[in-house]
């Protein structure tokens, strides 16, 4: 039986807050085969790992990425907005910040099976430049574990391809498209990143392809336990520690 990987979106941010150091190593203490992440470029072109293009939601500061250099995204808390969480120390963590890729990547090290997505989220600013550099970070950094980038922004991903045509890409997708496995092999997209509800309430359409799908972000119980059903390539969750456990509960029983 093929196993359904779990990785865990933004880290693990169904506990500890998005996309920072703490909700990495949470989500790999809670054993992750893979960890998602987004990148945005700032304006002394460094790549930082945040979802939006603005401070204001996940930190204590405010202004776009882009208008901001690293040095001044670092003075705000990126764990200040997420003191509710019941398992976020925030007593311990709080001088939480913006990590950088590079310092994401280092945190990795010493874990090189844990898979990683990085998704280029240039489809609103373009961040001249960040395919070159996401890729340099990896080939520094990435103790040759298994990367795979994703956007919802073709062009970025065929840019990746064109200067490291190993580089395993994957397209984001939450709405249909005719013949999704001539996109794959036309453009070499290694999977498909699609929404759970494309592939919920259209799993006929997806029959063929369940083995190149990551499913995102499936949290319920349900949505789960329908994806580790299909045994699709991975399942991308706010929740990883749910999901490893009902993974793990399966295997008792084979
Ligand atoms: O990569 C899957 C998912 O993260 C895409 O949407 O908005 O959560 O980055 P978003
Ligand atoms: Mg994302």
């Amino acid at each position: 039986m093929r196993e359904t990987k779990i990785y865990g979106h933004r880290g693990s941010m169904g506990a500890y807050p998005e996309n920072t150091l703490i909700s990495f190593q949470k989500a790999i203490e809670q054993g992750v085969d893979g960890i998602e992440l987004d990148v945005h470029m700032t304006k002394d072109g460094e790549i930082v790992v945040i979802h939006d293009e603005q401070l204001d939601r996940t930190t204590d500061g405010n202004g776009f990425i882009k208008d901001l250099t690293l040095p001044e995204i670092k003075e705000y808390s990126a764990g200040a907005k997420f003191q509710h969480f019941e398992s976020y120390d925030y007593e311990t963590w709080g001088e939480e910040r913006v990590p950088t890729l590079q310092e994401v990547l280092e945190l990795l090290h010493d874990f090189p099976k844990v898979e990683l997505n990085i998704e280029l989220k240039t489809y609103i600013f373009p961040y001249f430049g960040i395919e070159e550099k996401v890729l340099s970070l990896v080939e520094q950094y990435g103790n040759n574990r298994k990367v795979v980038y994703s956007s919802f922004h073709l062009p970025s991903l065929l840019r990746i391809k064109n200067m490291d045509p190993t580089a395993k890409i994957a397209w984001l997708l939450m709405q249909g498209i005719s013949h999704p496995v001539d996109y794959m092999e036309t453009f070499a997209m290694e999977s498909l990143h699609i929404s759970k509800d494309m592939v919920l309430e259209n799993v006929y359409d997806y029959k063929n392809l369940l083995q190149n799908l990551r499913v995102w972000t499936a949290n319920s119980t349900d949505e789960i336990k329908q994806l580790l059903d299909l045994q699709v390539q991975a399942i991308i969750t706010d929740y990883p520690e749910k999901a490893l456990f009902f993974r793990n509960e399966r295997k008792m029983f084979v």
